[in-house]
């Protein structure tokens, strides 16, 4: 119905910087952006606020079809939930566990799927997450699949959250990248995969303004 509007899709695993990546090339087209993970992780904050267990299925379903979410995407990106703005806690690593093990479920996903669709307006959409290519814009013209080593994602990771005053440890945050990596690519529901169309992209050695600019370059030629 809309496969005639763009979409750039970004997937690969925590701290590859896709974020930062999917909102300076939006904002350089112009194009709207989904963060498919902070769907997971505002899932993640009302399940945990709700007394919600990651495995009670048929109750984090439930939270999922009434999840009252809204992005701002302005001079910021703000994630409203109930309009009050969680952004802050969003990046916590207890957030990004449980965000995780919820997004293992496969009709918790169901139920998210046309909510994540409907992101796709014109001009385009920049949509960041881990089956942005695969599962939920397969017809998306332009896919990417970044990684980085874990070291280099752990070290990101930490500067982010020291930058926002959090007390972090390095080896932890490379121990929790790891053990989130193994559960989203091992789930049997919409596993980290890059799509065999995809660009792989590895930013280990080149930072985030070259890979905005090798990303750009490559969708401004076409
Ligand atoms: O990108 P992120 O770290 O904010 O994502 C948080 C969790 O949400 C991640 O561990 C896996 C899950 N997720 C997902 O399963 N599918 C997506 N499209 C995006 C995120």
């Amino acid at each position: 119905m809309n496969a005639n509007i763009p979409v750039i899709t970004l997937d690969g695993p925590s701290g590859a910087g896709k974020g930062t990546i999917s909102r300076i090339i939006a904002k350089r087209l112009g194009w709207h952006y989904l963060d498919s993970g902070a769907i997971y992780r505002a899932l993640a904050v009302e399940t945990i606020n709700l007394g919600i267990s990651a495995d009670d299925e048929v109750s984090v379903r439930t939270a999922a079809r009434e999840l009252d979410l809204r992005f701002e995407f302005e001079a910021q990106f703000a994630v409203l939930l109930s309009g009050r703005d969680i952004s802050a806690g969003l990046q916590s690593e207890a957030c990004g566990n449980q965000a995780s093990r919820i997004a293992a479920i496969a009709s918790v996903r169901e139920v998210l799927l046309q909510k994540q669709r409907d992101f796709r307006r014109l001009p385009g959409l920049v949509a960041d997450g881990r089956d942005m290519g695969t599962v939920v814009f397969p017809d998306a013209p332009f896919k990417f699949f970044l990684t980085a080593s874990a070291k280099v994602r752990g070290e990101r990771r930490y500067k982010q959250l020291k930058e926002k005053g959090m007390n972090v440890n390095l080896d932890k945050i490379i121990d929790e990248l790891l053990r989130r990596d193994q559960r989203d690519q091992n789930r049997k529901a919409a596993p980290l995969v890059r799509a065999e169309d995809a660009i792989p992209v590895d930013s280990s050695r080149i930072t985030i303004d070259q890979v905005v600019e090798r990303i750009t370059n490559l969708i401004l030629a076409d």
